[in-house]
């Protein structure tokens, strides 16, 4: 597959209050548990489009490695709680994807053009807070975290623009840039909307 060339940081409208970080992470735990289970519905909703498109051959492989990926995050996020001596706490709903996924339109192809937008958008803003999160730890001197957050921000970024990628073909390019604008637009509405937490969105 050829590598996507538009780049995830660009299709955000808005960029991260400057006190999340600190708010974040003043529960370590609850920061760590929320984004474990980001993690996982991140690969469970990758094995869903292989689910719903198995006809779409381009794209299956795409997102069965994405997902593969994803699942090895889930992985490193349990070991950063394990090493700490914590146990996930159970998921809470995510009102930040919910509200992003009741965008989305129930014909193709809008349908799918759809769930890869919000794909990539919430790929592009975890990029964003865990490149936040790198940066925040290394000038706390918490450098366990620091690489691990480092390295998992550069594969967000990664995996928004195999979203786009994806999307890309499916309509044409007006059409599809429209539909990028809504979702920019919508993406940091409902952002702003939201609490400043312990979660990764
Ligand atoms: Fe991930
Ligand atoms: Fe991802």
């Amino acid at each position: 597959m050829r590598p996507p060339s538009r780049k995830s940081g660009k299709i955000l409208a808005s960029c991260t209050h400057p006190r999340w970080f600190k708010l974040a992470t003043m529960d370590l735990r609850a920061l760590l548990s929320d984004h474990l289970h980001c993690e996982r519905k991140a690969a469970e909703s990758a094995l869903g489009l292989v689910r719903r498109y198995p006809h779409r051959g381009g794209s299956v492989e795409a997102l069965a490695r994405l997902a593969h990926e994803e699942t090895s995050h889930v992985a490193l996020v349990a070991n950063l709680l394990g090493e700490r001596g914590w146990a996930p706490y159970p998921d809470t709903p995510n009102t930040y994807a919910r509200s992003l996924l009741a965008e989305v339109r129930g014909k193709e192809p809008g349908r799918l053009l759809d769930a890869l937008l919000v794909d990539a958008f919430i790929e592009a803003r975890s990029h964003e807070r865990l490149a936040l999160l790198a940066r925040g730890f290394a000038a706390r001197r918490q450098e366990d975290l620091a690489s691990v957050y480092r390295s998992l921000a550069a594969a967000e970024e990664r995996h928004a623009e195999i979203f786009l990628f994806l999307a890309a073909p499916l309509v044409p390019a007006a059409e599809g840039a429209e539909r990028l604008a809504f979702f920019s637009q919508r993406e940091a509405e409902i952002l702003n909307s939201l609490p400043l937490s312990p979660r990764v969105h």
